[in-house]
């Protein structure tokens, strides 16, 4: 049974990946399972300069799902290649730096992370220009066609011998025009989905219980929006989507590859348990061999959509 795939350039033994934020630098998780298992991890997001994250509390539990308002707290660049990077080499799996542009979040300040990346032995760059938690950058370059296309286009640039990904806000009402604009700027992938901007309140304070007041909404509760939304990207667009939102098991990583998606990436799943992840490799294999199919590629996009 043949499950490589290849990702943009990135050649992966499976299509299994963690999302961003949810798997740290794999040092936690890797005291639970070896992470060459994983056909690629993706790490927390990382900006030039240190970031403090938001005040606590940053996370809250919701049906089928979570909010989190962490503020993309990270150790900056130089910490990562002095420490996290060399770790994550030891093991045999493709590396992905989930990036963004720090404090500051302006074209700028992306492109000094990404003129940084793009001299490392890493295996792809993933621009978050999607989290809802923050004042600056990020989901206000990704919520229009214009804003997505001016910084993929100035971090393609720089990015010159790494394949990029641009993931892409739900926050919109049109997914299909930030990732045309990605494509049109010459990213070589899209990952959707982020999360989308929601809020929980405690009845007894009569306040938001994130101190950020709102956060973003992950988790199963999310997966049907994410799996329509792969579908409709991947009708827009030529180039290769990375699936995510609410994978639990080895059959919602399948609904995203016959909606469209190479590869899927398990994100609040692994709150839920550290296994999650092999746990749904396991179960895509489990689905190939069900369905005596020898080639996990020939599955991608094939979904048969009724006739209305
Ligand atoms: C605690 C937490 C931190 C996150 N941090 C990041 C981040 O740094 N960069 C990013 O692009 N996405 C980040 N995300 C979004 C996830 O990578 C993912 O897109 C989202 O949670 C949807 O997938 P899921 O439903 O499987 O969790 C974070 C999500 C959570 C729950």
């Amino acid at each position: 049974m043949k499950t490589e795939v290849n990702f943009a350039g990135i050649k992966m033994k499976n299509p299994i990946t963690v999302a961003s934020g949810t798997f740290g630098y794999g040092r936690e998780y890797s005291e639970f399972f070896d992470l060459s298992k994983l056909g690629a991890v993706i790490t927390k997001g990382i900006s030039y300069e240190p970031k403090i994250g938001n005040k606590a509390p940053r996370v809250c539990e919701t049906p089928a799902g979570m909010l989190n308002a962490i503020g993309l707290e990270n150790p900056g660049i130089k910490h990562f290649i002095e420490y996290d990077l060399p770790f994550l080499k030891k093991y045999d799996t493709a590396i992905i730096v989930n990036a963004f542009g720090g404090a500051g979040g302006t074209v700028q300040d992306y492109v000094k992370v990404c003129e940084v990346l793009n001299t490392l032995d890493i295996d792809g760059v993933e621009l978050n220009l999607s989290c809802p938690n923050v004042s600056a950058g990020c989901m206000a370059f990704g919520t229009t066609y214009d804003g997505v296309k001016e910084i993929t286009s100035a971090c393609r640039k720089v990015l010159t011998n790494k394949p990029l990904i641009v993931k892409l806000t739900p926050n919109v009402t049109d997914i299909t025009l930030p990732a045309k604009a990605a494509q049109d700027a010459g990213a070589d992938a899209v990952s959707l989905i982020n999360t989308f901007s929601a809020m929980v309140i405690n009845t007894e304070t009569r306040k938001p219980i994130l101190a950020n007041n709102t956060g973003g909404l992950s988790g199963p509760a999310i997966r049907p929006i994410a799996v329509r939304m792969v579908y409709q990207v991947a009708q827009a667009v030529n180039i290769p989507i990375l699936g995510l939102g609410g994978i639990m098991t080895g059959n919602d990583a399948i609904e995203f590859m016959l909606a469209g998606a190479t590869a899927v990436s398990i994100g609040a799943g692994n709150f839920y348990s550290p296994y999650t992840s092999l746990d749904v490799l396991d179960g895509v294999k489990e689905y190939l061999d069900k369905h005596k199919i020898d080639d996990i590629n020939s599955i991608i996009g094939t979904v048969q959509m009724n006739q209305k």
